[in-house]
């Protein structure tokens, strides 16, 4: 079994716990903010890659410790612990990318290079050969993370970030991140409830590129995520020797039920929105309703309102909205009148306080900071209040 560390937004790492644990059966711990270890197989590994919906890299762990974070020498002595020649061959060319948080005397540069070198020595000392490296275009990507006193050292499986799913031909000003579309989709208990009532809809009024919708439809058809890239960068790593990559993904594939079509419908105030959201639904393989319209009017729109999921704007990269209080407050009694499951949503910026605002008639049932692209940003999802109980309860 492999020690491996899957890495997501910090602030979703019990959505990847739970998911690492439907998809394997392992037991994760959190390490560190955005990041998860545990237990598991390579071909598990292949497989998390293929199908993780949450994650964005999985690494295996070579080095997991406490440092004194000011001193570099010690992460040297750690990467100096490593037996390096047995995890890959000198003629793989190597690189090593570092991340830190917290407060250092040294920059995440110099941590890449100190690793580096430790790598460098380790192989000259055990072999008498002196591998290369190359920063563009490695065989093996060695990632480091310096979080406070901790230094993590590992093997990167995934390549590009998992996040980037390969579907997006339409790229909105402000597209969401698939991990947390997927996980506002999650929160709003429309997946669990689609067993039950298969016509039952969710609903993103301001759905932009559609990755909301499309992130519903690909889940409830098991497609995997890696759908679009079949590829993880692990061959040059001896652990994997004898993995077979396309084996594992075609197990992965006998699942997809791309006959089941959920009821999703993609809404806008924007017409050139719609026409990005429905290209990239084409190029997901997905079907869906779409429909030009005023979130505000909400329940003019539709019989039924299941779930609602959605990425309000924040007010942040594209300035100040005027209307946005009064779509806010229009959403929500809609909401509060007929909503049948939950409204989930991201917001933060200016935007936040006027969402929060106008959804006071709503039961709060969720609020968790994450950090999303450097800025701090809320994941809430909220219930329509029991009038009769709580004016009961008084
Ligand atoms: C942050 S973007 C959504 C991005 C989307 N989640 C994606 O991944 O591409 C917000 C969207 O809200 C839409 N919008 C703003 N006001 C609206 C309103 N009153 N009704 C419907 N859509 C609205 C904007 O046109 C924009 O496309």
């Amino acid at each position: 079994m492999l020690r491996v560390l899957g890495v997501t937004i910090p602030g979703l790492e019990d959505f990847l716990c739970e998911e690492i644990r439907e998809l394997i059966g392992a037991t994760p711990a959190k390490v560190a903010p955005g990041k998860i270890e545990f237990l598991a197989s390579p071909e598990d590994v292949i497989l998390m890659n293929y199908m993780s919906r949450t994650a964005t890299r999985f690494l295996v762990v070579l080095f997991r410790g406490i440092i004194d974070p000011m001193n570099l020498e010690n992460i040297k002595k750690a990467a100096l612990e490593v037996d390096w020649p047995t995890l890959f061959h000198y003629e793989s060319l190597f690189a090593v990318r570092a991340e830190r948080t917290g407060n250092h005397e040294f920059t995440s540069v110099e941590v890449a290079a100190t690793i580096g070198e430790a790598i460098v020595e380790r192989f000259l000392a055990d072999t008498g050969n002196r591998i290369r490296a190359n920063l563009r275009r490695p065989d093996v990507l060695v990632r480091a993370y310096v979080t406070g006193n901790l230094l993590i050292i590992g093997l990167d499986t995934s390549g590009e970030s998992l996040h980037r799913r390969g579907y997006r031909i339409f790229n909105h000003r402000t597209s969401l991140n698939p991990i947390i579309a997927y996980s506002l989709v999650k929160l709003s208990k429309w997946l669990d409830t689609l067993r039950k009532d298969p016509e039952v809809p969710l609903i993103d009024p301001m759905c932009g590129g559609g990755t909301i919708p499309i992130e519903a439809v690909l889940a409830t058809q098991k497609v995997p995520p890696g759908k679009w890239r079949r590829y993880y960068p692990v061959e040059h790593i001896h652990l994997f020797s004898g993995v077979r990559q396309e084996e594992v993904m075609s197990w992965a594939d006998s699942f997809i039920l791309r006959d089941l079509n959920p009821c999703v419908v993609c809404m806008d105030i924007s017409p050139k929105s719609i026409a990005g959201a429905k290209l990239n639904a084409d190029s997901a393989g997905v079907k869906m309703k779409f429909l030009l319209g005023d979130a505000s009017k909400l329940g003019e729109y539709f019989n039924r309102i299941g779930a609602v999921v959605t990425d309000p704007p924040f007010e942040l990269r594209m300035g100040r909205n005027r209307r946005l209080s009064e779509v806010f407050r229009g959403m929500s009694e809609s909401l509060q009148e007929r909503l049948e499951l939950r409204f989930s949503a991201i917001s933060a910026g200016p935007a936040l306080p006027k969402l929060m605002n106008a959804m006071r008639v709503l039961k709060l049932v969720y609020n968790r900071r994450i950090l999303y692209g450097g800025v701090e940003a809320r994941l809430l999802a909220y219930e329509r209040r029991n009038t009769k109980q709580e004016s009961c309860e008084g």
